[in-house]
Order: structure tokens, then C-alpha cells, then sequence
């Protein structure tokens, strides 16, 4: 049999993308989340985690950049990806290193337009609606040491209209996630266990 693999959800805030994730892989032997870590105790991600029976992780700035607990947790777990799904902070080095192309992010619009420090949830909504753009959208990247600037995996767009407020937006935007998210994330590990295995095999 396969071996299933392990990925850790990192969320800062309400974590509907956590929770349509872990449904959507729920029995079907692909994944298994073994966390959700999160750096604010109010944060409803926590409550979500509760009720889907996934164990909550919280962590504070200071074990997140100065040590090792969070890497050493991590390992422990044998988590072979780190999904952040609306998780405001900078990935630290240690953690880069350690899961190379294994960390992927994704966020409300389509860079590289409107990303980089700050630009989360509403602000970027609030940015799009300002410039009157025609279309907004996701994408799915790696992450690297800057935000929002790794390699993109998957875009998808959607239409504005003139009526369209940074809340109707999140509305459209939040659908193509709960879509997308899950697939590209089912994809990716599918397609780097394929890689592996042919590898050992030569
Ligand atoms: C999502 O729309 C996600 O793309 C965005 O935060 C929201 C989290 O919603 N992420 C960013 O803005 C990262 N820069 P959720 O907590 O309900 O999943």
C-alpha cells in the first residue's frame, strides 16, 4: 500500500480553507493532516480543529523565529509538506531549509499583483476593488524567504463587476479556494511521489 502522506496546516485566522481541506482528503487515503498550527488563541481555525478532531498547535513569535520547538514537533509528526492556508507570518529560514519545495501558500489574488508584506484577507480585496480591475483571483505558490514570491503552481481567475465590494469579492475569491485548494494540494503530492518512485527504481 501507498504511504499516506502527512501534511501540516499552518492558519492564523478563521480557517475555512483548513477545514475544506481536511474534509475534501477525510477517507480517501491520500493525506492525513497530523496538525494545525496557529499563532493566535483567538483564532476560530482552533475551534475548527476541535470539532474536525485535528490536534491545535498554538505558538507564539518568539518558539516560532528563536527555536526549534515547531521543526522538532514537525519531525516528530513526519510531516512531509506544510500547507499554509491564511497564515499571516514570514516562514523562518530553518523551516525553508528543511522542507525545500515542500511549503506551499496560498493567497487571495493573482500575483504578483497585490502581495507582500501586508497584503492579507481584506487588504487585498480593499487593493483590487480601489484599482478597478476587471478580474481578480488565487495562486498557489512555494514559499520562499520573501513573501509571496515563490514560484507559482496554479492560478485561477474570476470576473469583477462595478458592484462587487471587497466582501462579495472574498465571497468569489473564498469559492475558487475551496475549489482548487484541495486539488492542487492532491496534485503536487501525487505528482512528487510519482518523481520518487521512478527515482528509486532507476
Ligand atoms: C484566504 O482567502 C487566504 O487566501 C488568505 O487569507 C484567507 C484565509 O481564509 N491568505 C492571505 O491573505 C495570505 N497572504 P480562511 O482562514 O477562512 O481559510
Amino acid at each position: 500500500m501507498k504511504p499516506v502522506s502527512r501534511i501540516a496546516i499552518f492558519a492564523s485566522g478563521s480557517g475555512s480553507n483548513a477545514q475544506r481541506i481536511a474534509e475534501y482528503f477525510a477517507g480517501k487515503g491520500i493525506l492525513e493532516i497530523s496538525a494545525i498550527y496557529c499563532n493566535s488563541s483567538a483564532s476560530y481555525v482552533l475551534e475548527r480543529a476541535r470539532l474536525l478532531g485535528i490536534q491545535a498547535i498554538l505558538f507564539d513569535r518568539e518558539s516560532f523565529y528563536n527555536t526549534s520547538d515547531i521543526l522538532v514537533d514537525l519531525r516528530e509528526r513526519k510531516v512531509d509538506w506544510i500547507v499554509l492556508a491564511g497564515f499571516l507570518w514570514l516562514i523562518p529560514a530553518y523551516l525553508l531549509k528543511s522542507f525545500p519545495n515542500r511549503i506551499i501558500n496560498i493567497h487571495p489574488a493573482l500575483l504578483p499583483k497585490y502581495g507582500g508584506k501586508g497584503m492579507y484577507g481584506a487588504k487585498v480585496h480593499e487593493a483590487v476593488i480601489a484599482s478597478h480591475d476587471t478580474e481578480s483571483g488565487i495562486t498557489i505558490h512555494y514559499v520562499n524567504e520573501q513573501y509571496d514570491e515563490g514560484q507559482v503552481i496554479f492560478q485561477a481567475k474570476c470576473t469583477l463587476t462595478e458592484t462587487d465590494t471587497p466582501e462579495s469579492l472574498a465571497a468569489k475569491i473564498h469559492e475558487l479556494e475551496y475549489k482548487y485548494f484541495p486539488v492542487v494540494i492532491s496534485d503536487l503530492i501525487r505528482s512528487k511521489k510519482r518523481r520518487d518512485t521512478s527515482r528509486n527504481t532507476i
